[in-house]
């Protein structure tokens, strides 16, 4: 049985102020969580924030890394940095990584292998664009997202969550439909059972997108669905307790 993971992605927010009160408020309220938790703050955030959740349940993840260790590569910060800060996770391959940022799926897979090398669990983000899906090849666009990242992965690949976060979803208020949702992590399953059927089985898939107190639990109530990716809800204490009560 997967237990579930609701992760906030706090994405470019925050202030030293803000981001206390949030770890300080989600620590506070953890006896009302039954769900795996993480925060995922901005990298100049992580130490501070490691040091507010140090001992509770919450877990500490990054929204990115490079696909090197170490070495002449301005702005960037390694998987092995992280590691030392007291991130166990590492979101890669968020839309707006791949949209704003170029980022492509032979990057996306090279930092995954980084961040499995480091020990730490990747939640790896995919999902289609509106045009993509009303052109019905939402579900082709997915899979060779999926198979791009994890091809020839084997140290570890158990470990990895995927998040599948349609983009027309993110931050549009836009939500996929509880049935549409589940639709496209069974099929995000039966891709993985491609690889392996015991891999299909454990690997965590959350749902992103427009999550919010209101809808969460019809969502995560689907048979394939373990769990959320958070974005605007993650930033409000009340909000986020709320959808991870919902997770169980
Ligand atoms: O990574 C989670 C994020 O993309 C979802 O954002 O604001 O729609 O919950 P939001």
């Amino acid at each position: 049985m997967r237990k579930s993971l609701v992760a906030g992605n706090w994405k470019m927010n925050g202030s030293l102020e803000t981001v206390d009160a949030l770890a300080e408020g989600i620590v506070q309220n953890q006896a009302e969580i039954g769900c795996d938790v993480l925060v995922c703050p901005v990298s100049v955030h992580l130490d501070r924030v490691s040091r507010l959740i140090d001992g509770s349940l919450v877990k500490l993840g990054a929204q990115n890394c490079s696909d090197k260790s170490s070495g002449a590569y301005t702005g960037e910060v390694s998987a092995e940095m992280l590691k030392e800060v007291g991130c166990s996770f590492v979101i890669l391959g968020h839309s707006e990584r791949r949209t704003l940022f170029s980022e492509g799926d032979e990057l996306i897979r090279n930092k995954l292998l980084s961040v499995l090398d480091a020990g730490l669990i990747p939640v790896l983000c995919v999902g289609e664009t509106l045009d993509e899906r009303e052109q019905g090849v939402a579900e082709a666009v997915v899979k060779a997202q999926v198979l791009a990242a994890l091809k020839g992965v084997t140290k570890n690949l158990e470990s990895v969550v995927v998040a599948y976060e349609p983009v027309w979803a993110i931050g549009t208020g836009l939500t996929a439909t509880p049935e549409q949702a589940q639709a496209m992590h069974a099929f995000i399953r039966s891709v993985l059972a491609e690889i392996s059927e015991e891999l299909s089985l454990k690997v965590r898939i959350l749902y992103g997108g427009s999550v919010k107190p209101e809808n969460a639990r019809e969502i995560f109530g689907q048979p394939d669905i373990d769990g959320g990716l958070i974005g605007g809800a993650s930033l409000k204490v009340k909000d986020f307790i709320s959808i991870c009560q919902a997770a169980g």
